[in-house]
């Protein structure tokens, strides 16, 4: 039997500062996350700078954390990996540069992973086989990507979003319905005291082929419907009941997901997938699972999800995909830079 190999994840492309310990890709030794939701939240959106700074003053702390959380020391590790793209780049810097003076100081390799690739990866957490072909949807707070993939490292994106990622568009309307950030857990906790049918929110499919998404005419749809048609009058929310609220809050979920299932129904057929993945923040929402457990039940397909611990941002799915390039020998070096997008 080959010795195990544990890799030290770092993830800080966004507001989460997290670190984890993962043995052969797949048994979690140690993870921890520490949200900045608090910090956040008065802006009703992350700022990047005071997204850094809090990185910096955490980001030791919970390395440390981590290791003996594990019971592990420095000589129990084979490489260090960190995500260094895509995300904000003074965010991003922070797990990048305390990356690489972990590999330097204590002589490990570095891996570099992308972090949208990483909330893949946590699709296929729970899951040993996979049958090929798969497609796979991550939906994120920046991110609403469609992949076929051929192996957990091999993969080619086939759609993406040409405006709003679909958390950001859960957050954005959470915004204009005065519900608390983040946006996507407020939406649905409010969405299931609501009719999916009160409103009949636009979906918008694009070409006939098409794998792209596009939520801005559906956030603009919300935004008429809160302000009336002349987009003169102020916003009517606050004068809303709670039901109202709640019935704008499903219609808009039911339209969101219907778009997702659909163009995810249509990526299955184009590649021929016989397993679909889900991952990504948005891959939290229950009605979203449920409608991707209906698609892969009505056409005889295997729906992977990710476990919801690891849909949110995580340092365990950044050392799991490390483990599948530490095993392809994709090392990167100490020239490593973050970087904003893929
Ligand atoms: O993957 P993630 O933690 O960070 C990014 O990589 O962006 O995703 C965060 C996004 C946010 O937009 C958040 O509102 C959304 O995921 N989200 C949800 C739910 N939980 C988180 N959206 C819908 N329903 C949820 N339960
Ligand atoms: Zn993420």
């Amino acid at each position: 039997m080959s010795k195990p190999v544990n890799i030290l994840g770092i993830e800080t492309s966004c507001d989460e500062t997290a670190a984890a310990i993962v043995t052969d890709g797949c048994t979690i030794r140690s993870s921890v996350v520490a949200s900045q939701v608090d910090l956040h939240r008065k802006y009703g959106g992350v700022v990047p700078e005071v997204a850094s700074r809090a990185h910096i003053e955490r980001i030791y702390p919970i390395l440390s954390e981590t290791l003996s959380m594990a019971l592990m020391g420095p000589a129990d590790l084979d490489a260090i990996a960190v995500a260094n793209q895509p995300g904000l780049v003074v965010a991003l810097v922070v797990g990048v540069v305390a990356a690489k003076s972990l590999a330097m100081i204590w002589e490990k390799p570095l891996i570099a992973v992308n972090h949208v690739h990483a909330h893949l990866q946590s699709a296929m957490f729970d899951s040993r086989q996979i049958e090929l072909p798969a497609v796979a949807l991550i939906v994120s707070g920046g991110h609403t990507n469609l992949y076929e993939c051929a192996s957990a490292v091999d993969l080619t994106l086939i759609g993406k979003t040409i405006d709003d990622a679909a958390g950001e568009a859960f957050d954005k309307v959470a915004t204009l319905l005065n519900l608390p950030y983040p946006g996507g857990p407020s939406i649905e906790k409010a969405a299931r005291q609501g009719d999916p049918k009160a409103i009949l929110f636009p979906r918008s499919m694009l070409g006939a082929d098409s794998l792209d998404f596009s939520f801005s005419g559906l956030k603009t749809a919300v935004l008429y419907h809160v302000r009336g048609q002349d987009m003169k009058g102020a916003s009517r929310v606050e004068f809303m009941s709670s039901r109202e609220i709640a019935d704008i809050a499903a219609s808009f979920q039911a339209a969101v997901i219907d778009v997702l299932a659909a163009k995810t129904r249509r990526a299955a057929d184009q590649k021929g997938a016989r397993t679909v993945l889900l991952g990504g923040g948005v891959a939290a929402n229950s009605a979203l699972r449920e409608a991707l457990q209906n698609l892969c039940d009505t056409t005889g397909r295997t729906l992977c999800v990710a476990p919801r611990s690891l849909c949110t941002d995580n340092a365990v799915m950044v050392a799991s995909l490390a483990y599948h390039k530490y095993k392809a020998g994709q090392f990167a070096d100490l020239t490593l830079e973050p970087k904003a997008s893929a």
